[in-house]
């Protein structure tokens, strides 16, 4: 019996405890105050408000609404950001005022924090909405009086947003908090600006800014590339209304059963981030992600890349203002125009100009720059051209989809190239500052040859100049020769000389082939011997004279690296052995010829099984999940193990080879290092990577690492559990791509449905299941999220548990313009000489 008392008892005081410090009320009205230990929680219990303290802020207090049940405590609205209460303050209040405003007392009943509007009445109420929204309503009429959603703080939530209002004067803007443990407003804004039309978003740092979205552009934000297909849809929408002098930015959520917000970080960096029942907070979108992104990181007529060093440079016909501080990395001042325009100068007749005119220059992907004249509702790029020509003070001009003809007439401000997307630029210059006419784009190709001058040698460099080949007329021939030439003959001959007779490598380090048993081999690279084309140039068939069967890869030779460059890094890449890559077997440089002999493999490479209908059949489960194993392992070898370190940038289907036993081998490892992007256009372009298997921080920013290898890795790996080519999937379903085929059965766990149907029942689930998984989590739109390659080796062979994946948003299988930017030469040496050479056809 008496101890039935003490149980009762002590479920009393329980009872009386909880009710005292977690009690959760419903509105807060003139006869329900809020106070310490009480929350307001939203109908379907998704947001909470009540007191809390940030972490480390000492002895603050502060009344805020946060996600319920989400931990750590993710506070999205502050009401008393700027006067906080002291902990110890228990008798601090939420109320209604006498007033009927809402408002927050401290213990000695000073207000701290009002809502501070007219309220008719003073029977109001406020409640909190399952949106996150905190209203404060008349309590008759229900009208809105005040709410949280026009008050936002350093967050914004699905069905909020930012704008303004001009005539009445309305702002709605983000402010960041001061650090992470004090909400009060720090240097950050976030809001629209609509000094030019169409209105761009800007962070402002006090009052200069910090980033810019670009001029939204109907369905997305032109600077801002990252929006693809997959944000239009959803995410963002901007309204603007020029007569009412309206502006607004809303944002809306992906998917509803995802919490989302967008927050303002005391860093200036705006984070889009989302968390599912599963998964931790993640950050689906960064900005600024890169110093690019930081507002006019280059100056007035600099262009940012944030895939160069440096990633400043003056764009085509300027200079840097003060070449002092350029070189010191202040880029602040920017750069000026070499050549005075035509246009500017003093002259009365045309005739004293030569007949010539300023012309445009072109460049792609670009961000386009600041203070944008919309101009024009043009939608030919000839009437936009027209436009800005008769106009000397127009210095550069955009078409823009969504928008129209977009006119600049003073400095060109925060301007990036990014690796693709973005928009075409013309620039003004005057005629002797253009590279190349592009008034017939089929007819003047440009090639820039950047060539560094090694000091060991003479004061010579050698220029390859390739002969580059115009798209759309690409058929190439075993006979025809494609090969580039030296710009000087004797130059190079002396060259080569001189590298003969200093080079004195040891031979049996790498076997250094006689070119014209080559062509013995090869039978003068003849067609029939042609095995196919691969991302360097292409590759023949060979039989040695012992009979001994070879590839021989014969390089596209417009590269601008010298011969003993080539040589070192040739030696380099033959002493890494692993079995699951190709054997170098030798080299022959001779004159322009730079060749390559590779051990043969008879069965060439996976896509002529895996993606073929009758020979997809002699891939069973046990040889594919060996292909994968060994490809990981390989690519482990390269990131990891090697002397070298090498990031792959292109790894797909077609550059894994197979043995007669069916043994992969990756192929053509180590010559994205040699070239490092300085080969001719055509094969830039592959190198910049192939669609649908570049990572999103590749294909937005040119950003590589051994991240973007394993986002490849696993493209391959999904390629080859469903037999699915990324790039061809078939759109029959609602699904745009494989990655979202993928993630899609994978949350109605139905996984093993997307595997080979060949495959029918042979398969062991357990490791088809591990293949899946693990090809989602370095799928993942984030590198931080997605494993390293030996993470990967261990996950795909151990039953442990892991982690689990997000679901991926980014894919780049659809991408239609695929240019490559111009300029793109890559910097060597500290010492470079960079031609240009117009080549005519
Ligand atoms: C406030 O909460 C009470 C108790 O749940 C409810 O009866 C009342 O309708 C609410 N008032 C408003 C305006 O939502
Ligand atoms: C509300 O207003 C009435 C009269 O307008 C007044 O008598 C009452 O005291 C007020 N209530 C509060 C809580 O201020
Ligand atoms: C209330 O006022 C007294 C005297 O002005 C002051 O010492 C005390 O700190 C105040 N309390 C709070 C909670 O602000
Ligand atoms: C913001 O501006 C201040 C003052 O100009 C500067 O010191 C600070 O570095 C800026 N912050 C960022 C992130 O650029
Ligand atoms: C939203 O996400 C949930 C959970 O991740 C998923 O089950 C659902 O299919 C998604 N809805 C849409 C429309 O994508
Ligand atoms: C242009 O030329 C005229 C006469 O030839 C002269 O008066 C004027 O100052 C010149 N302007 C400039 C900007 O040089
Ligand atoms: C040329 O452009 C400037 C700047 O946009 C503008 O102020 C000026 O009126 C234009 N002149 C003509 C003749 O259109």
């Amino acid at each position: 019996m008496a101890v039935k008392h003490v149980c009762t008892a002590l479920i009393t005081v329980l009872i009386l405890f909880s009710s005292k410090y977690c009690h959760a009320i419903d509105n807060i009205t003139a006869s329900q105050e809020l106070s310490q230990g009480q929350t307001l929680i939203s109908p379907g219990e998704i947001f909470e408000l009540g007191f809390f303290s940030p972490k480390n802020s000492g002895n603050h207090k502060y009344v805020g609404m946060w996600f319920k049940g989400v931990s750590p405590q993710t506070v999205v609205w502050v009401a008393n950001r700027e006067r906080p209460l002291r902990v110890a303050d228990a008798r601090a209040r939420l109320r209604i005022g006498s007033r009927g405003n809402l408002e927050l007392v401290d213990g000695n009943q000073t207000s701290v924090w009002s809502t501070n509007v007219d309220v008719p009445a003073n029977s109001s109420v406020a409640t909190l909405s399952d949106n996150g929204n905190f209203v404060l309503k008349d309590g008759t009429s229900g009208e809105a009086l005040w709410q949280s959603f026009d008050n936002p703080g350093d967050s914004v939530l699905p069905g909020s947003g930012i704008g303004f209002n001009a005539k009445t004067g309305e702002q709605y803007v983000m402010t960041s908090w001061k650090s992470e443990s004090d909400p009060s407003v720090g240097d950050f804004t976030a809001g629209i600006s609509t000094k030019f039309r169409p209105a761009q978003i800007f962070i402002w740092n006090g009052t200069t800014p910090h980033w810019r979205s670009g001029p939204w552009g109907r369905l997305k934000f032109v600077g801002m590339p990252e929006m693809d297909a997959s944000y239009q849809k959803s995410a963002f929408s901007l309204v603007e209304d020029a007569e009412q002098g309206t502006a607004y930015l809303n944002f809306k959520a992906f998917n509803s059963s995802i919490l989302s917000t967008v927050l303002l970080g005391s860093d200036g960096a705006f984070r889009y981030k989302m968390k599912d029942s599963v998964n931790d907070w993640y950050v689906n979108w960064l900005a600024p992600a890169t110093p690019c992104d930081v507002y006019g990181a280059c100056g007035p007529f600099g262009v940012c890349r944030a895939y160069e060093s440096p990633i400043c440079k003056c764009l085509q016909g300027f200079v840097p203002k003060s070449n002092e501080e350029w070189s010191k990395g202040n880029w602040k001042q920017g750069c000026v125009r070499q050549t005075e325009l035509l246009c500017e100068k003093n002259t009365s007749s045309p005739a004293s100009q030569g007949g010539k005119k300023d012309g445009f220059q072109k460049f792609v992907y670009m961000k386009i720059p600041d203070f944008h004249e919309y101009v024009y509702p043009a939608y030919d790029l000839d009437t936009c051209r027209t436009w800005c020509l008769v106009n000397c003070s127009c210095s550069a001009y955009a078409l823009v989809n969504g928008i129209g003809c977009l006119t600049w007439s003073d400095g060109l401000v925060d301007v990036q190239q990014f690796a693709v997307g973005g928009e075409d630029l013309f620039l003004r210059l005057a005629p002797k500052e253009l590279v190349g006419e592009h008034k017939n784009k089929s007819t003047t190709i440009i090639i820039i040859a950047t060539v560094s001058v090694s000091s060991v040698l003479i004061l010579s460099a050698i220029l390859w100049i390739g002969l580059h080949r115009l798209r759309g007329n690409q058929k190439r021939t075993g006979t025809e020769k494609t090969r580039g030439k030296f710009d000087s003959s004797q130059t190079s001959a002396d060259f080569i000389q001189i590298l003969q007779s200093n080079q004195q490598h040891d031979p049996t380090e790498l076997p250094i082939f006689d070119f014209n048993s080559i062509l013995v081999a090869t039978n003068n690279f003849s067609v029939e011997n042609k095995l196919g084309q691969g991302g360097f140039g292409p590759v023949y068939k060979g039989k040695l004279k012992d009979g001994t069967e070879i590839a021989v890869k014969r390089l596209s030779s417009s590269s601008g690296q010298d011969m003993e460059e080539f040589k070192n890094e040739m030696l380099l890449i033959s002493k890494l052995q692993h079995r699951n890559l190709v054997k170098l077997l030798g080299c022959c440089i001779e004159e322009d010829e730079k060749l390559l002999m590779y051990e043969f493999m008879p069965n060439k490479s996976l896509d002529n099984f895996v993606f073929d209908e009758r020979r997809k059949a002699q891939l069973d489960w046990p040889t594919r999940f060996n292909i994968i194993n060994g490809v990981a392992r390989g690519l482990a070898y390269l990131h990891r193990d090697s002397c070298l370190r090498i990031i792959y940038r292109d790894l797909k289907v077609s550059n894994i080879l197979l043995d007669e036993n069916m043994n992969p081998k990756i192929s053509d490892f180590g010559l994205a290092r040699i070239f490092q992007g300085t080969i001719d256009l055509e094969n830039t372009r592959r190198i910049v990577g192939t669609l649908g298997y570049m990572s999103p921080e590749y294909a937005l920013r040119g950003i590589f690492s051994e991240k973007s290898d394993v986002f490849s890795f696993c493209v391959l790996t999904l390629e080859i559990v469903t037999g699915r080519k990324i790039t061809s999937f078939n759109y029959d379903d609602q699904h745009q791509s494989l990655i979202a085929y993928v993630w899609h059965l994978w949350s109605e766990r139905r996984a093993l449905d997307m595997t080979d149907k060949v495959l029918e029942d042979s398969y062991s689930s357990s490791q088809a299941m591990r293949c899946i998984h693990v090809g989602l989590l370095c799928v993942q739109d984030h590198d931080t999220d997605r494993p390293t390659m030996p993470d990967v080796i261990f996950m795909l062979n151990k039953e442990t548990d892991l982690p689990q994946p997000k679901q991926p948003f980014f894919t780049f299988e659809r991408l239609t313009v695929y240019d490559l930017p111009q300029q793109s030469g890559s910097t060597c040496s500290m010492n470079e000489v960079t031609t240009s050479i117009l080549h005519g056809r």
